[in-house]
Protein backbone atom coordinates (compact mmCIF):
# COMPACT_ATOMS: atom_id res chain seq x y z
CA UNK A 1 0.00 0.00 0.00
CA UNK A 2 2.76 2.36 0.81
CA UNK A 3 4.20 1.93 -2.81
CA UNK A 4 1.04 2.36 -3.99
CA UNK A 5 0.55 5.99 -2.17
CA UNK A 6 4.15 6.88 -3.29
CA UNK A 7 2.69 6.14 -6.95
CA UNK A 8 0.18 8.56 -6.62
CA UNK A 9 2.45 11.56 -5.13
CA UNK A 10 4.98 10.71 -7.51
CA UNK A 11 2.70 11.34 -10.63
CA UNK A 12 1.07 14.51 -8.99
CA UNK A 13 3.37 17.64 -8.86
CA UNK A 14 0.45 19.15 -6.71
CA UNK A 15 -1.79 18.09 -3.75
CA UNK A 16 -3.21 14.79 -3.64
CA UNK A 17 -6.24 14.52 -1.06
CA UNK A 18 -6.80 11.90 1.32
CA UNK A 19 -10.21 11.27 -0.22
CA UNK A 20 -8.67 10.56 -3.64
CA UNK A 21 -6.41 8.20 -2.05
CA UNK A 22 -9.00 6.14 -0.16
CA UNK A 23 -10.68 5.79 -3.23
CA UNK A 24 -7.61 4.89 -5.86
CA UNK A 25 -6.50 2.58 -3.03
CA UNK A 26 -9.81 1.21 -0.92
CA UNK A 27 -8.72 1.84 2.00
CA UNK A 28 -9.64 4.17 4.81
CA UNK A 29 -8.22 7.51 5.67
CA UNK A 30 -6.56 6.34 8.82
CA UNK A 31 -4.18 3.55 6.53
CA UNK A 32 -3.69 6.15 4.37
CA UNK A 33 -2.33 8.94 7.12
CA UNK A 34 -0.93 5.67 8.89
CA UNK A 35 0.85 5.16 5.00
CA UNK A 36 2.41 8.93 4.76
CA UNK A 37 3.51 8.54 8.45
CA UNK A 38 5.67 5.74 7.99
CA UNK A 39 7.15 7.18 4.48
CA UNK A 40 7.83 10.26 6.42
CA UNK A 41 9.64 8.37 9.14
CA UNK A 42 11.48 6.65 6.16
CA UNK A 43 12.74 10.10 4.76
CA UNK A 44 10.36 11.33 2.44
CA UNK A 45 9.99 14.53 2.89
CA UNK A 46 5.45 14.85 2.17
CA UNK A 47 4.02 17.39 3.26
CA UNK A 48 0.13 17.70 4.45
CA UNK A 49 -2.42 20.59 4.96
CA UNK A 50 -5.41 20.24 6.12
CA UNK A 51 -8.40 20.27 3.00
CA UNK A 52 -5.47 19.85 0.33
CA UNK A 53 -3.92 16.53 1.32
CA UNK A 54 -0.30 15.41 0.71
CA UNK A 55 2.38 16.67 -1.60
CA UNK A 56 5.38 15.09 -2.29
CA UNK A 57 8.40 18.01 -1.55
CA UNK A 58 11.55 15.65 -2.01
CA UNK A 59 12.67 11.92 -2.64
CA UNK A 60 15.81 10.90 -1.37
CA UNK A 61 18.05 8.37 -2.81
CA UNK A 62 15.68 5.81 -1.12
CA UNK A 63 16.87 2.37 -1.83
CA UNK A 64 13.58 0.65 -0.81
CA UNK A 65 10.87 -2.38 -1.86
CA UNK A 66 8.38 0.52 -1.96
CA UNK A 67 10.17 3.13 -3.87
CA UNK A 68 11.25 0.70 -6.69
CA UNK A 69 7.64 -0.67 -6.96
CA UNK A 70 6.57 2.95 -7.16
CA UNK A 71 8.61 4.01 -9.91
CA UNK A 72 8.25 0.38 -11.92
CA UNK A 73 7.46 0.94 -15.36
CA UNK A 74 8.50 -2.08 -16.47
CA UNK A 75 6.37 -5.06 -18.26
CA UNK A 76 7.45 -8.54 -16.46
CA UNK A 77 11.52 -7.45 -14.80
CA UNK A 78 11.09 -6.85 -11.13
CA UNK A 79 7.42 -8.26 -11.42
CA UNK A 80 8.75 -9.41 -7.48
CA UNK A 81 10.63 -7.03 -5.84
CA UNK A 82 12.95 -8.43 -2.70
CA UNK A 83 15.03 -5.71 -1.26
CA UNK A 84 17.28 -6.41 1.83
CA UNK A 85 19.04 -3.36 3.62
CA UNK A 86 22.45 -6.52 3.49
CA UNK A 87 22.25 -10.29 2.09
CA UNK A 88 25.87 -12.43 1.42
CA UNK A 89 25.67 -11.61 -2.58
CA UNK A 90 21.98 -11.11 -4.66
CA UNK A 91 23.64 -13.44 -7.00
CA UNK A 92 23.03 -16.12 -4.22
CA UNK A 93 19.80 -14.94 -2.65
CA UNK A 94 18.67 -14.84 -5.78
CA UNK A 95 19.86 -18.92 -6.48
CA UNK A 96 18.08 -19.27 -3.45
CA UNK A 97 14.69 -17.71 -4.20
CA UNK A 98 14.90 -19.52 -7.84
CA UNK A 99 15.14 -22.99 -6.59
CA UNK A 100 12.23 -21.92 -4.36
CA UNK A 101 10.45 -21.31 -7.12
CA UNK A 102 10.44 -17.79 -7.65
CA UNK A 103 8.54 -16.93 -10.49
CA UNK A 104 10.56 -15.19 -14.40
CA UNK A 105 11.13 -11.43 -13.44
CA UNK A 106 11.95 -11.27 -10.05
CA UNK A 107 14.43 -9.05 -8.43
CA UNK A 108 17.07 -9.23 -5.79
CA UNK A 109 17.84 -5.86 -5.01
CA UNK A 110 20.12 -5.33 -1.46
CA UNK A 111 21.92 -1.52 0.27
CA UNK A 112 24.75 -4.13 1.08
CA UNK A 113 26.68 -6.83 -0.22
CA UNK A 114 28.94 -8.86 2.77
CA UNK A 115 29.96 -11.41 0.09
CA UNK A 116 29.74 -9.52 -3.01
CA UNK A 117 30.84 -11.84 -6.29
CA UNK A 118 32.77 -10.57 -9.34
CA UNK A 119 33.50 -12.82 -12.29
CA UNK A 120 36.38 -15.52 -12.39
CA UNK A 121 36.03 -15.80 -8.55
CA UNK A 122 37.08 -12.30 -7.48
CA UNK A 123 35.29 -10.57 -5.11
CA UNK A 124 32.65 -6.86 -5.25
CA UNK A 125 33.18 -4.07 -3.14
CA UNK A 126 29.64 -3.71 -2.17
CA UNK A 127 29.50 -0.67 0.75
CA UNK A 128 26.39 0.52 2.18
CA UNK A 129 24.16 3.38 0.61
CA UNK A 130 26.46 3.73 -2.14
CA UNK A 131 26.55 1.36 -4.88
CA UNK A 132 23.47 -0.71 -6.81
CA UNK A 133 24.08 -4.71 -6.00
CA UNK A 134 20.83 -6.33 -7.89
CA UNK A 135 19.84 -9.39 -9.81
CA UNK A 136 17.52 -10.69 -12.23
CA UNK A 137 15.92 -13.76 -12.36
CA UNK A 138 15.58 -15.42 -15.82
CA UNK A 139 14.01 -18.28 -16.94
CA UNK A 140 14.14 -18.80 -20.35
CA UNK A 141 12.58 -20.90 -23.02
CA UNK A 142 16.10 -20.84 -25.27
CA UNK A 143 19.13 -23.38 -25.05
CA UNK A 144 22.13 -22.97 -22.55
CA UNK A 145 24.57 -22.17 -25.04
CA UNK A 146 22.66 -18.88 -26.00
CA UNK A 147 22.75 -17.83 -22.33
CA UNK A 148 26.35 -15.97 -22.11
CA UNK A 149 24.84 -13.50 -24.60
CA UNK A 150 22.42 -12.25 -21.94
CA UNK A 151 25.58 -11.04 -20.05
CA UNK A 152 26.17 -8.41 -23.47
CA UNK A 153 22.17 -7.25 -23.78
CA UNK A 154 22.55 -6.72 -19.97
CA UNK A 155 25.69 -4.63 -20.86
CA UNK A 156 23.86 -2.93 -23.42
CA UNK A 157 21.22 -2.07 -20.98
CA UNK A 158 23.16 -0.64 -18.70
CA UNK A 159 25.06 1.53 -21.26
CA UNK A 160 21.68 2.93 -23.16
CA UNK A 161 19.91 3.68 -19.41
CA UNK A 162 22.93 5.81 -18.84
CA UNK A 163 23.39 7.32 -21.99
CA UNK A 164 20.03 8.24 -22.74
CA UNK A 165 18.31 9.02 -19.36
CA UNK A 166 21.38 10.37 -17.44
CA UNK A 167 23.02 11.83 -20.41
CA UNK A 168 26.44 9.74 -19.16
CA UNK A 169 28.88 8.64 -21.90
CA UNK A 170 29.23 5.29 -20.62
CA UNK A 171 30.71 2.61 -22.74
CA UNK A 172 31.08 -1.29 -22.91
CA UNK A 173 34.61 -2.59 -22.35
CA UNK A 174 34.10 -6.41 -24.27
CA UNK A 175 32.34 -8.53 -22.84
CA UNK A 176 30.37 -6.88 -20.01
CA UNK A 177 32.04 -4.05 -18.31
CA UNK A 178 30.57 -0.37 -18.51
CA UNK A 179 33.78 2.00 -18.48
CA UNK A 180 33.47 5.93 -18.48
CA UNK A 181 36.21 7.81 -18.96
CA UNK A 182 38.54 4.61 -19.23
CA UNK A 183 38.00 2.98 -15.54
CA UNK A 184 35.16 0.53 -14.83
CA UNK A 185 31.97 1.44 -12.97
CA UNK A 186 29.66 -1.30 -13.40
CA UNK A 187 30.49 -5.31 -13.56
CA UNK A 188 27.86 -7.99 -15.03
CA UNK A 189 28.09 -11.43 -13.44
CA UNK A 190 25.99 -14.16 -14.97
CA UNK A 191 25.23 -17.18 -13.63
CA UNK A 192 23.08 -20.35 -14.55
CA UNK A 193 21.29 -23.42 -13.11
CA UNK A 194 20.71 -25.96 -16.35
CA UNK A 195 20.73 -29.21 -17.90
CA UNK A 196 22.99 -29.99 -21.24
CA UNK A 197 20.01 -28.55 -23.02
CA UNK A 198 17.91 -26.82 -20.63
CA UNK A 199 17.63 -23.95 -18.79
CA UNK A 200 16.32 -24.07 -14.77
CA UNK A 201 17.17 -20.25 -14.38
CA UNK A 202 20.09 -17.98 -15.00
CA UNK A 203 20.86 -15.21 -12.67
CA UNK A 204 21.80 -12.05 -14.36
CA UNK A 205 23.44 -9.92 -11.67
CA UNK A 206 24.60 -6.04 -11.91
CA UNK A 207 26.69 -3.81 -9.81
CA UNK A 208 26.73 -0.06 -10.38
CA UNK A 209 29.32 2.05 -8.89
CA UNK A 210 27.20 5.05 -8.40
CA UNK A 211 27.82 7.10 -5.64
CA UNK A 212 31.35 5.88 -3.96
CA UNK A 213 33.22 9.00 -2.95
CA UNK A 214 36.82 6.51 -2.67
CA UNK A 215 37.87 2.82 -3.58
CA UNK A 216 40.87 1.15 -2.35
CA UNK A 217 43.98 1.59 -3.24
CA UNK A 218 44.51 -1.60 -5.74
CA UNK A 219 41.24 -0.36 -7.44
CA UNK A 220 41.99 3.01 -7.82
CA UNK A 221 43.64 2.40 -11.24
CA UNK A 222 40.73 0.82 -12.71
CA UNK A 223 37.43 1.78 -11.14
CA UNK A 224 35.30 4.58 -10.56
CA UNK A 225 32.08 5.52 -9.78
CA UNK A 226 29.42 8.11 -11.35
CA UNK A 227 29.51 10.58 -8.71
CA UNK A 228 33.32 10.51 -9.18
CA UNK A 229 33.22 11.13 -12.75
CA UNK A 230 30.27 12.99 -13.38
CA UNK A 231 29.65 15.11 -10.25
CA UNK A 232 25.57 13.59 -10.54
CA UNK A 233 24.31 11.87 -7.45
CA UNK A 234 22.26 9.74 -9.01
CA UNK A 235 19.21 8.21 -7.31
CA UNK A 236 19.96 4.29 -7.55
CA UNK A 237 15.86 3.34 -7.71
CA UNK A 238 15.84 5.78 -10.61
CA UNK A 239 18.84 4.10 -12.56
CA UNK A 240 17.42 0.61 -11.45
CA UNK A 241 14.17 1.36 -12.76
CA UNK A 242 15.78 2.76 -16.18
CA UNK A 243 18.15 -0.23 -16.46
CA UNK A 244 15.74 -3.23 -16.62
CA UNK A 245 13.17 -0.94 -18.49
CA UNK A 246 15.82 -0.77 -21.16
CA UNK A 247 16.75 -4.89 -20.55
CA UNK A 248 13.23 -5.57 -21.18
CA UNK A 249 13.57 -4.34 -24.47
CA UNK A 250 16.74 -5.71 -25.74
CA UNK A 251 15.54 -9.10 -24.55
CA UNK A 252 12.61 -8.88 -26.45
CA UNK A 253 15.06 -8.37 -29.45
CA UNK A 254 17.57 -11.00 -28.61
CA UNK A 255 14.29 -13.75 -28.51
CA UNK A 256 13.73 -13.43 -31.81
CA UNK A 257 16.98 -14.24 -33.15
CA UNK A 258 18.62 -15.56 -29.72
CA UNK A 259 21.36 -14.17 -30.51
CA UNK A 260 22.74 -10.68 -31.27
CA UNK A 261 21.90 -9.53 -34.51
CA UNK A 262 19.57 -7.16 -33.68
CA UNK A 263 21.46 -5.08 -31.54
CA UNK A 264 24.94 -5.69 -32.95
CA UNK A 265 25.16 -2.31 -34.28
CA UNK A 266 24.26 -0.60 -31.13
CA UNK A 267 26.67 -2.77 -29.04
CA UNK A 268 29.50 -1.97 -31.38
CA UNK A 269 28.74 1.97 -31.38
CA UNK A 270 29.70 1.81 -27.47
CA UNK A 271 32.03 -0.55 -27.52
CA UNK A 272 35.29 0.81 -26.01
CA UNK A 273 37.60 -1.79 -27.38
CA UNK A 274 36.84 -1.31 -30.96
CA UNK A 275 40.28 -0.43 -33.46
CA UNK A 276 42.09 -0.81 -29.84
CA UNK A 277 45.15 -3.04 -29.53
CA UNK A 278 44.10 -5.19 -27.35
CA UNK A 279 45.96 -8.00 -25.18
CA UNK A 280 44.07 -11.51 -25.28
CA UNK A 281 45.00 -13.86 -21.99
CA UNK A 282 44.72 -16.80 -24.19
CA UNK A 283 44.94 -19.73 -21.72
CA UNK A 284 47.32 -21.19 -24.31
CA UNK A 285 49.30 -18.66 -25.25
CA UNK A 286 48.38 -14.88 -25.22
CA UNK A 287 48.31 -13.04 -27.85
CA UNK A 288 48.09 -9.55 -29.20
CA UNK A 289 45.76 -7.90 -31.59
CA UNK A 290 43.19 -5.16 -32.82
CA UNK A 291 39.66 -5.21 -31.55
CA UNK A 292 37.60 -4.75 -34.87
CA UNK A 293 33.98 -5.08 -33.11
CA UNK A 294 31.70 -8.62 -32.22
CA UNK A 295 29.87 -11.30 -33.38
CA UNK A 296 26.29 -12.04 -33.32
CA UNK A 297 27.63 -14.39 -30.80
CA UNK A 298 29.03 -12.05 -28.97
CA UNK A 299 32.79 -12.90 -29.74
CA UNK A 300 35.16 -10.14 -29.90
CA UNK A 301 36.52 -9.90 -33.37
CA UNK A 302 40.28 -9.82 -33.31
CA UNK A 303 42.83 -9.43 -36.20
CA UNK A 304 46.54 -10.34 -35.63
CA UNK A 305 48.87 -9.38 -37.84
CA UNK A 306 48.25 -13.32 -39.89
CA UNK A 307 44.59 -14.20 -39.04
CA UNK A 308 41.42 -13.22 -37.45
CA UNK A 309 40.46 -14.67 -34.53
CA UNK A 310 37.14 -15.10 -32.46
CA UNK A 311 37.34 -14.49 -28.76
CA UNK A 312 34.74 -15.98 -26.70
CA UNK A 313 33.94 -14.57 -23.24
CA UNK A 314 33.88 -17.44 -20.74
CA UNK A 315 37.81 -18.44 -22.09
CA UNK A 316 39.87 -15.25 -22.32
CA UNK A 317 40.09 -12.15 -20.63
CA UNK A 318 41.09 -9.21 -22.66
CA UNK A 319 42.92 -6.03 -21.72
CA UNK A 320 43.90 -2.88 -23.82
CA UNK A 321 47.66 -3.04 -24.00
CA UNK A 322 48.28 0.57 -22.67
CA UNK A 323 46.16 0.14 -19.36
CA UNK A 324 42.36 -1.44 -18.16
CA UNK A 325 40.80 -0.43 -21.20
C1 LIG B 1 32.62 -8.37 -12.42
O1 LIG B 1 32.84 -7.40 -13.14
O2 LIG B 1 33.54 -9.05 -11.97
C2 LIG B 1 31.21 -8.72 -12.09
C3 LIG B 1 30.70 -7.99 -10.88
C4 LIG B 1 29.26 -8.28 -10.56
C5 LIG B 1 28.81 -7.66 -9.27
C6 LIG B 1 27.34 -7.79 -9.04
S1 LIG B 1 26.79 -6.86 -7.64
C7 LIG B 1 25.25 -7.64 -7.74
C8 LIG B 1 25.49 -9.09 -8.05
N1 LIG B 1 25.73 -9.84 -6.84
C9 LIG B 1 26.98 -10.29 -6.76
O3 LIG B 1 27.45 -10.93 -5.82
N2 LIG B 1 27.65 -9.94 -7.88
C10 LIG B 1 26.82 -9.21 -8.79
Amino acid sequence: MKSEILAALKNNQDFVSGQELCEALGVSRTAVWKGIKSLQASGYLIEAVSNRGYRLLHSPDILSRDELQSIRRTDWAANMIYFYPETDSTNTQAKRLAEDGCPHGTLVVADRQTGGKGRRGRSWDSEQGTGIYMTLVIKPEFVPAAAPMLTLVAALAVTKALRERFEIPAQIKWPNDIVLNGKKICGILTEMSAEIDYIHYIAVGIGVNVLQTTFDEALQMTATSLYLETGKSIRRADLIEAVWEEFEQYYQIFLQTQDLTGMCKEYHRYLVNVGQRVKVHDAKEPYEGKAMGITVRGELIVDTWDSRKLVSAGEVSVRGIYGYV
